[in-house]
């Protein structure tokens, strides 16, 4: 297992590098990411580089067989470029432009700093070209910010010359006839700047993807010199699970993997128990989400190891926590584990955003317990490595859609993330293991697939989703979907548009409700327990083609009209949930669902707090059990096991115990 952190030694005295450098390795760690801020450090003036301080930190690293990969620092442009180049930042809706002295402030489309990026890579390219101690490198660090300049304005009416070709194409997808907006000149285009009315739709969207297209192409331009000096080399990213300011499908495909920065929110963790269980379904789902990017085993290149902060001090996270994020980040397809950071800052922005040790750099008690997993991963941990992901079940996203939704989301209670989650919160929760892809991946492995919300649809999408049901495949549809074209502009057909045929229904009319306001709602299917519950947010009406009905509204002038459908489409079957029904009534939908399409459950436990994952390697299984909770978690084996963390044998049929924040890994036998 890869298992470090994230070591900026240019922060301490060089005296205390050996030291801290041999606790490291004490610690079990294997591999550091080095240098991502450093570039004043590396680049002390114009054409100057000092690499050498750099050259002694990794050689005591490479004696305590310890690895490194390498960040390229472009995330903070030194003062001496700031100074001379202030274009280089980037500037708000209002106008106003950055300046110096935060970190990601730069514009992706400024040629002045993508020069000055591309020169410091390649001179650490060249740099580090026979260094084997390096193995890889993370480009610049988290990308992601909007930026309304005027390289960016030029950039982005080139970016629509190559997407539209003509004026009179833009013209017709964008519907500019609205509000007198149609262009005679390329140099007409604005950027969506704050206005106090609002955009064209379509114009968000495809600035939004002009935005990400950007950071796309600006870590291209690194990629290909790493490429060209390290063929051999990993070059990675590091990611930010759930944000969605780039369409992360795109960023990560150039990249050898994926790895992401994973900082649970612990507010309330320990007292609130919903929150709490929140929190740690959003790592999962985080953790899914990062897996499915490339439909490969990722790297945790942040993991959080103290109280995070800036200004104010979050909370401690709480013995045992660490450790258990650690294996839960495992058990969802990690293949290495970084924590940030080593030491916590005595100086800068990050004072409070604490590490490993504190400042005083004396062992803490979240050494100890991170020594601990060093020690375990040691023993364990290339058994680990590689494990696969059953696959059963997918959720589809892309970045099109959400972007789609954040600018209209259509009813204020609508939050498509949130959507999204309710849905995958409940299979997390039965333990059912969840591929989180791309509304273009290859479906045919599947059993299930949950596709929310599709605002944007495309042939494209609609012949995959036709591909998976027609072959037996089982697809749950829910409300706003297929209402526009790719280009964010209403289609012409009835709703759900160019879903007809598949859900064999036709929305004829929908009711986005207040806040607060709920409808009710009855499950009527023969195959489902009848059941009676609420929805919110939003009620399609649906009149059935060939779908027959499953669930009917209970109130409101359409009560007794469908609200939940289901269509035979080939030899699968689609179905369409026309509103937000409460948890109990997805619940029910999804239990008959799951059960129909044949789908399993990694271990059946009833406790909400225990997550079961199950991975497969060499055509064995491996079970995770992960007690999120402050009880212990009892549970009866289905089989015989090997319990790798404590090398125990359990018999079939014998009675574990899972201790609070306790991990335990079976691998059958
Ligand atoms: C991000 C960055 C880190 C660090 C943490 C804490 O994840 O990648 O460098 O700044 O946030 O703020
Ligand atoms: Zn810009």
């Amino acid at each position: 297992m890869n298992f470090g952190c994230d070591y900026y030694p240019e922060h301490w005295p060089e005296e205390r590098w050996t030291k801290d450098i041999q606790m490291m390795a004490e610690a079990g760690f294997n591999v550091v990411r080095l240098a991502e801020f450093a570039w004043s450090k590396l680049e002390p003036e114009e054409g100057q580089y000092d690499f050498d301080w750099l050259d002694r930190a990794i050689k005591i690293l490479a004696e305590n067989r310890i690895r490194i990969i390498l960040g390229t620092p472009t995330a903070t442009p030194p003062a001496w470029l700031a100074r001379q180049y202030p274009t280089i930042f980037r500037v708000d809706e209002k106008g106003i432009r950055s300046s110096f002295g935060g970190r990601r402030g730069y514009c992706p489309n400024s040629s002045i700093y993508r020069d000055y990026s591309q020169r410091i890579v390649l001179e650490l390219a060249k740099h580090y070209k026979n260094n084997e101690n390096v193995i890889g490198w993370q480009i610049d660090n988290e990308f992601g910010g909007l930026c309304y300049c005027k390289s960016c304005l030029k950039e982005f009416r080139k970016w629509l010359k190559e997407k539209y070709s003509t004026l009179e194409q833009l013209n017709k997808e964008w519907g500019t006839i609205f509000w007198s907006q149609t262009y005679t000149d390329w140099d007409e285009i604005p950027l969506p700047r704050q206005l106090d009315t609002a955009h064209n739709p379509s114009l968000l969207l495809d600035y939004r993807r002009f935005i990400s297209d950007s950071y796309i192409s600006y870590q291209k331009l690194q990629i290909d010199i790493l490429r060209k000096s390290y063929p051999h080399k990993f070059i990675t990213h590091n990611f930010m699970g759930l944000f969605n300011g780039i369409d992360y499908y795109k960023l990560a495909e150039p990249l050898d993997f994926v790895a992401w920065d994973n900082y649970p929110n612990l507010k309330s963790m320990e007292e609130n128990k919903s929150l709490a269980n929140e929190n740690i379904v959003k790592v999962s789902l985080s953790h899914d989400l990062m897996r499915g990017l490339k439909r490969q085993n990722f790297w945790v290149m942040e993991e959080e190891s103290g109280p995070p902060g800036w200004e104010y001090v979050e909370p401690t996270p709480p013995p045992g926590r660490i450790r258990l994020w650690t294996y839960q980040a495992i058990a969802h397809g990690a293949d290495g584990i970084l924590y940030f950071r080593w030491r916590t800052s005595r100086f800068g922005t990050e004072q409070f955003w604490h590490g490993i040790l504190d400042q005083a750099g004396v062992t803490t008690r979240r050494y100890e317990e991170i020594r601990k997993v060093g020690q375990e991963l040691q023993s364990v941990g290339s058994k680990l490595i590689g494990l696969e992901f059953p696959q059963e079940v997918a959720i589809l996203t892309s970045y099109d859609e959400q972007w789609a939704f954040g600018i209209q989301p259509n009813n204020p209670q609508f939050n498509y993330q949130e959507h999204f989650a309710s849905y995958y919160r409940i299979l997390n929760r039965w333990n059912i293991p969840v591929d989180v892809v791309s509304i273009r991946a290859d479906l045919s492995k599947y059993k299930l697939v949950i596709a929310p919300a599709l605002f944007l649809i495309n042939d494209e999408l609609v012949e995959n989703l036709k591909e998976f049901v027609k072959k037996d495949g089982t697809l749950i549809i829910t409300f706003r979907s297929g209402v526009k074209n790719w280009n964010n502009v209403v289609l012409e057909e009835p709703l759900p548009g160019k879903l007809n045929d598949l859900l064999g229904i036709e929305v004829v009319e929908y009711d986005s409700l207040p806040s607060q306001q709920k409808c009710k709602l009855k499950l009527i299917y023969p195959e489902i327990e009848p059941l009676s519950g609420e929805c919110n947010i939003w009620c399609d009406i649906i009149k059935c083609g060939g779908a027959e009905v499953i669930g009917r509204y209970a109130q409101s002038y359409y009560k007794g009209e469908a609200c939940v459908t289901i269509n035979r489409f080939g030899q699968g079957c689609a179905i369409y949930i026309g509103t937000n029904p409460s948890p109990e009534i997805k619940e029910s939908i999804l239990k008959w669902a799951t059960e129909k399409s044949g789908v399993r459950s990694s271990f059946p436990a009833d406790s909400k707090d225990l997550e079961v994952v199950l991975r497969r390697k060499e055509g064995k299984n491996c079970l995770f059990f992960l007690n999120h909770s402050g009880e212990d978690n009892h549970v009866k084996l289905d089989s015989a096991y090997v319990e790798l963390l404590e090398n125990r044998k359990y018999a079939k049929g014998s009675i574990m115990t899972i201790e609070p924040k306790g991990v335990k890994i079976l691998w059958e036998t």
